[in-house]
């Protein structure tokens, strides 16, 4: 009933060239790809020469991040009125890398939120906790509160534009992935925490994906679990070798 959803978020890696190559390389490997949504997230510059190499395939572009206002004196940061108009439809919000090391918080990645959505951008927003919240049993106390503020006045309409991406921090970029069941056991959370702040449709169809050194190796018993809809990918994402064997999990 949840269209599986892969997306590669290449962080910030890659020139233009370089990027234009891995594209022109991985549209030949999806074209007989069904089934399965992918969404590949560039720095947000790299987008633009894309956005035609892309065109009439099955990849969807995605920023790594916009702003919450349509336009204005915000010096750096980017429009989801620009990106859409573009022709990008999808943006990451909330990476856990944004909240660290960019001051992002529930508050503000909920008004980005807001902005995309307003704008037709569709949004893989991140939640996660760090390793010593895991070790003091504070998994789902953060995640409820990265859900429940993240969340905050969005409707259950909105939802369907929203898929959520639990990403444990302790798993990113470290070769520590999440066992499927630790995984597994999260996600089933996630639902209830859905169906408690919008209802029981919207915990079963929204798809929620895992991120943290997901790999070839290891895509499928991840995939497996009855509450993993898709993956959000790193490091494996960014060979199309890689990152096509990641799509085609089945
Ligand atoms: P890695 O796959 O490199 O662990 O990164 C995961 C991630 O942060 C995707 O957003």
């Amino acid at each position: 009933m949840r269209t599986p959803l892969i997306a590669a978020n290449f962080k910030m890696n890659k020139t233009v060239t370089e990027a234009i190559n891995y594209f022109n390389e991985f549209k030949k490997l999806t074209a007989d790809v069904k089934d399965v949504e992918i969404v590949v997230a560039t720095p947000n510059i790299l987008l633009y020469p894309l956005v035609n190499i892309v065109k009439g395939t099955n990849i969807n572009l995605s920023a790594e991040n916009v702003h919450w206002a349509d336009n204005g004196a915000f010096t750096g940061e980017t429009s989801a009125v620009t990106l859409k108009n573009m022709g990008v439809n999808y943006t990451v919000l909330g990476h856990s890398e944004r909240r660290q090391m960019f001051c992002e918080t529930n508050e503000t990645v909920n008004k980005r939120l807001h902005n995309a959505l307003k704008n037709g951008v569709k949004v893989i927003f991140c939640i996660g906790e760090t390793l010593s919240e895991r070790e003091e049993n504070k998994t789902i106390q953060k995640v409820t509160s990265q859900i429940t503020e993240g969340l905050k006045d969005i409707t259950i309409e909105m939802m369907k534009d929203i898929a959520i991406a639990y990403e444990p921090i302790w798993a990113i970029g470290t070769g520590v992935t999440a066992s499927s069941q630790q995984a597994q056991e999260v996600h089933a959370e996630i639902r209830k925490i859905l169906n408690s702040l919008f209802n029981e449709e919207v915990a079963q169809s929204t798809r929620v994906l895992y991120g943290g050194s997901v790999k070839p190796a290891n895509v499928k018993e991840l995939m497996a679990q009855d509450d993993i809809d898709g993956a959000l990918v790193g490091g494996a994402s960014l060979k199309p070798e890689s990152f096509i064997q990641i799509v085609k999990f089945k």
